[in-house]
């Protein structure tokens, strides 16, 4: 996703017939919250509002800290970052000790903090938490990236998810005839380059995407995707401005969308 966004997220309401309860995955979730795009070093006044809005379940859809390291815009001078002369990338990794200190940070956020003695949070990541702008299968401190990843999310020390390459999880919130499956996809760990229009989940991920599908029905699902699935952007707006998404990868695309269709029940993103 582009570096420079301002923190916003985004509140859904699912309708369901309300009841109030503490985390419980036999009870009814009707109040899910999702965000993105958390500058940890920035002021976060929206967690107040999330909070406000009491939900049982937060998601976190990447970029969840801004964990790279960005250099200033140059076209001139020792240290270029944009044009054909630059002689630096504008964004490059934190180390171990930076990334673990912006988590920190995040965590420590008060508004934050509250939210997650009340919801339960889960997540996946993007570039920005992931490694490096824009990065894919490519990067190579994915494995320590995501250790400090489910760390913050404070995954059990002995959760198949630590063992596994990728993020990627499922959550089933709710009791029989109200089940809401929350499945969140990692478009990082195994992403071919851009325009190779290779693969973005790689071969595992698609397998364990197409169980997740067939697998226990639920009433609801919901796709979690780090980057835009529907919008083809960039169509519009290179060769300026490049927007990640899974219209880079048309094939792919394709059978995402071939894969819900064949679906049988209910489903939204
Ligand atoms: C979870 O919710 C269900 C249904 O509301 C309730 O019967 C059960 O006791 C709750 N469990 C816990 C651990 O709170
Ligand atoms: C995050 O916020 C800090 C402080 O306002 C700012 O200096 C920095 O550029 C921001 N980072 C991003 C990626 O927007
Ligand atoms: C999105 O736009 C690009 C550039 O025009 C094109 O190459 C690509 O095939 C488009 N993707 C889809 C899914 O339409």
């Amino acid at each position: 996703m582009a570096g420079s966004r301002l923190v916003h997220l985004f509140l859904l309401i699912l309708f369901f017939p309300s009841l109030r309860a503490a985390p419980n995955t036999t009870a009814v979730v009707s109040r899910i919250a999702f965000g993105s795009c958390a500058n940890q070093s920035a002021p976060q006044p929206v967690w107040e509002a999330i909070v406000g809005f009491d939900p049982q379940v937060f998601i976190w859809l990447g970029d969840n800290v801004y964990g790279d390291n960005k250099r200033p815009f140059r076209v001139f001078g020792r240290e270029r970052t944009v044009g054909p002369w630059r002689n630096v990338p504008r964004f490059y990794p934190a180390t171990e000790e930076e990334l673990r200190r912006k988590y920190e940070l995040a965590k420590a956020n008060p508004g934050y903090a509250k939210l997650r003695e009340r919801a339960r949070v889960i997540g996946t990541w993007d570039d920005h938490d992931y490694g490096v702008n824009d990065a894919g299968k490519e990067y190579s401190g994915k494995v320590l990236s995501q250790r400090l990843l489910l760390d913050f999310l404070d995954e059990d020390e002995d959760s198949p998810r630590r063992k596994q390459a990728g993020v990627y999880a499922s959550y089933m919130f709710g009791p029989e005839g109200k089940r809401v499956k929350v499945i969140m996809l990692d478009t990082r760990y195994h992403r071919d380059p851009l325009l190779s229009d290779g693969t973005i989940l790689g071969d595992p991920q698609w397998q364990w995407l197409e169980r997740e599908l067939r697998g226990p029905q639920s009433e609801m699902t919901i796709i979690g995707s780090s980057i835009q699935v529907v919008s083809n952007l960039s169509a519009t707006t290179r060769p300026l401005f490049y927007v990640e998404s899974w219209a880079r990868f048309p094939r792919e695309r394709e059978q995402l969308f071939r894969l819900i269709d064949s679906k049988k029940w209910g489903l939204i993103y």
